[in-house]
């Protein structure tokens, strides 16, 4: 039996998002449909609808999302129907070069459902980062399912299938923050709020908020951050120097994804401290540094890509963490909408005045 169910694509660039009805496949060998509960719009939906990601049109937005179990395939084992999960984007394959190195953080092979979602006169459909979530059912690959309890609220908790996990994963994973450290986070929109609850989480004490805007600072405060700069106003790299006793801190997170603000992270790291780069950058910015600086200052500068997380091992003991109150995940939903507002969340998002929209099915 083939779904016919409503979902939100974006037919060509640039082309508004739409509610159009789509045809959904029975779960084949390895996939899972998935009833939608929620799904967050995030700005790689924006970016899929500009054509930045790929020419691939049309596209089925929705990737941080989560849903229940309805029906799975032959041989999937992962997950049964009833399962309350939240999707990833990275169901490991195990197979590949990086999975055999112990490091499936980055998987270049990927399952998604292989069967196609299509509209009603048969164009394929490209799911939103192989999800496609702002529908009532989506078919992905079971392996893009995490089982997860069902008692948390599913906006929430859908949050960790993509920008949140991204600012946490920066923190916990990729910066490896330990307890007592400082942390310096350039840029509070709902990646580096993230990243400063992944700071928290981790025990460091000083957190120290960076960003132009005055509004996200004091938002930044009341989330985590021990201390803010506002970096229209000030010079951030002396600030966040004199914050940590002339040193610098022991960790900086990026996550505006700018030259300058790289640059500032850069300059911003205590000797030998850890630079952790998750706000992403377009073609063609470049950065120019004095290599003695790089040498000079020891330490490490790594990017971070979906937070460095395993779903199986991240999304459950996160869930637990805001189960137990050490997790604010309900601070990011700012507003709960429907299938239609996508195009107005949009908006929202790119005028700075919302942390997530969350679709509602
Ligand atoms: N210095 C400091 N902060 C800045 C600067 C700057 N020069 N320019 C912008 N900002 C701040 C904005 O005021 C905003 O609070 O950076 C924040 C960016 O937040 P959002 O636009 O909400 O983006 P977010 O979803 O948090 O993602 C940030 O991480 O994963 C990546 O693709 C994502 O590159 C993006 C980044
Ligand atoms: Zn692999
Ligand atoms: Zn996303």
């Amino acid at each position: 039996m083939v779904h016919k169910v409503q979902g939100v694509i974006v037919r060509e660039k640039n082309a508004p998002a739409t509610i159009e009805t789509i045809l959904v496949p029975e779960p084949g060998p390895g996939e899972a449909l998935v009833d939608i509960l929620t799904s967050g719009v995030c700005h790689t939906d924006l970016h899929y609808q500009q054509g930045g990601i790929s020419d691939d049109f049309p596209f089925l937005l929705g990737h941080e999302a989560t849903g229940i179990v309805n029906s799975v395939g032959p041989d999937v084992t992962e997950v049964k129907p009833g399962d309350r999960v939240i999707l990833n984007w990275r169901a490991v394959c195990g197979e590949c070069r990086a999975c055999a190195k112990g490091q499936p953080q980055y998987c270049f092979n990927t399952h998604n459902a292989t069967q196609k979602m299509t509209l009603e006169d048969g164009t394929e459909l490209s799911p939103a980062l192989g999800i496609g979530a702002f529908i009532e059912k989506t078919l992905v690959a079971a392996g893009q399912c995490t089982k997860v309890d069902d008692e948390s609220d599913a906006a929430a908790i859908g949050l960790l299938g993509c920008g949140i996990m991204a600012g946490i994963g920066a923190a916990i994973n990729t910066g490896e923050v330990k307890r007592g450290e400082s942390v310096a986070v350039i840029g509070c929109g709902g990646v580096g709020i993230a990243a400063i609850q992944g700071s928290q989480l981790a025990g460091a004490t000083t957190i120290i908020a960076v960003d132009i805007d005055q509004a996200k600072l004091d938002r930044a405060l009341e989330l985590g951050a021990t201390h803010a700069v506002n970096s229209r106003n000030e010079d951030p790299v002396e600030a966040i120097r004199a914050l940590t006793g002339g040193h610098g801190a022991d960790v900086v997170i990026e996550a505006v994804g700018r030259p300058e603000t790289y640059k500032q992270a850069f300059y911003a790291r205590d000797l030998a401290g850890r630079v952790v780069l998750v706000g992403v950058p377009t073609p063609e910015m470049m950065l120019e540094l004095p290599l003695l600086d790089i040498f000079g200052r020891g330490g490490s500068l790594k990017s971070s890509w979906y937070g460095d997380c395993l779903p199986s091992r991240d999304f459950p003991m996160l869930v637990e963490q805001y189960k137990l109150g050490r997790l604010n995940l309900d601070a990011f939903v700012s507003e709960r909408i429907g299938l239609g507002d996508v195009e107005a969340a949009f908006a929202k998002m790119h005028a700075g005045t919302v942390l997530r929209s969350v679709v509602e099915l």
